[in-house]
């Protein structure tokens, strides 16, 4: 199983490592074939499998049953699991949820925010919590953001974001995603940091790891797409290709073609 240390030892190798958000068993078992390095356990669970428009609804029970189907089917990914909205909000809090995480099985927990979280971060790591820490577009926050756009767009605001880093890595962060952030910062901050693996979902491509949703590369998304989300389905099977496979199943259902004989038992009775 890839620890913590391996994705440190990645980054000192120049080795940049995959990472996906994994959210049932079927998925994770691909996945470990496929042998991707890490997996995380997101909130966006929120809106890919419940459906909500945003991930707030997302409560720490849900987390762990996800994070309990995806370690039980993969055994090979570093596996991270994001506290949900609202529910680090205060010290315990923070440690009675990450405890209920990592006991379904996560290494790591991820929250949103900056420097404000530092003692959060201190406390987690002292209680045996490795922290990852998401910075630039922080889905918790878009109703303070006012809609999901990129971050840090000035050098002064991408001198705030290092400035949250440093000191939230001298509280012992162990990890950062940084999410819809310009390519040059993604750079920075992974240069600045040359022990911390930094994950990029947006933000260039000179990040230690980079991330996405399953659902969006695979092309399973309906309706628009961020600027960084790239469909690989769509490059291996053509576009749209598990919704052509849904239409193919309606209509051969319909015309009576599926089940052919092929897929029928045929027992004289
Ligand atoms: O919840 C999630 O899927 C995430 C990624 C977008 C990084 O936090």
């Amino acid at each position: 199983m890839i620890s913590l240390n391996d994705l440190r030892q990645f980054k000192m190798q120049g080795r940049k490592f995959s990472c996906l958000t994994c959210y049932d068993a079927s998925m994770a078992k691909v996945m470990q074939v496929a042998e991707i390095d890490s997996i995380l356990i997101g909130d966006s669970l929120g809106m890919t499998i419940q459906g909500n428009d945003s991930t707030l609804p997302v409560t720490v029970a849900d987390m762990a049953y996800h994070t309990r189907a995806v370690r039980r089917a993969n055994q090979h990914a570093f596996i991270m699991t994001d506290l949900p909205f609202m529910s680090y909000a205060t010290l315990p809090d923070a440690i009675a949820n990450a405890r209920e995480v990592m006991q379904a099985g996560a290494q790591m927990v991820k929250i949103e925010g900056g420097a404000w979280l530092a003692e959060t971060v201190a406390n987690l790591t002292r209680n045996g919590v490795p922290v990852c820490m998401h910075l630039g577009l922080t889905p918790q926050s878009v109703h303070v953001f006012g809609g999901y756009k990129l971050q840090a767009k000035t050098r002064e605001a991408a001198d705030q974001l290092l400035e949250d880093c440093q000191a939230l890595a001298d509280a012992g962060a162990a990890m950062f995603v940084l999410e819809c952030v310009p390519a040059q910062l993604g750079k920075e901050v992974a240069e600045t940091f040359p022990h911390i693996p930094v994950i990029g979902i947006g933000a260039g491509n000179e990040t230690d790891g980079q991330v996405l949703v399953v659902q969006d590369m695979l092309g399973l998304t309906m309706g628009k797409l961020p600027k960084f989300v790239r469909n690989f389905m769509a490059e291996q099977a053509g576009a749209e290709a598990a919704l052509n496979a849904i239409r193919a199943y309606h209509a051969a259902v319909q015309d009576q073609s599926f089940p052919s004989a092929e897929y029928t038992f045929q027992v004289e009775l």
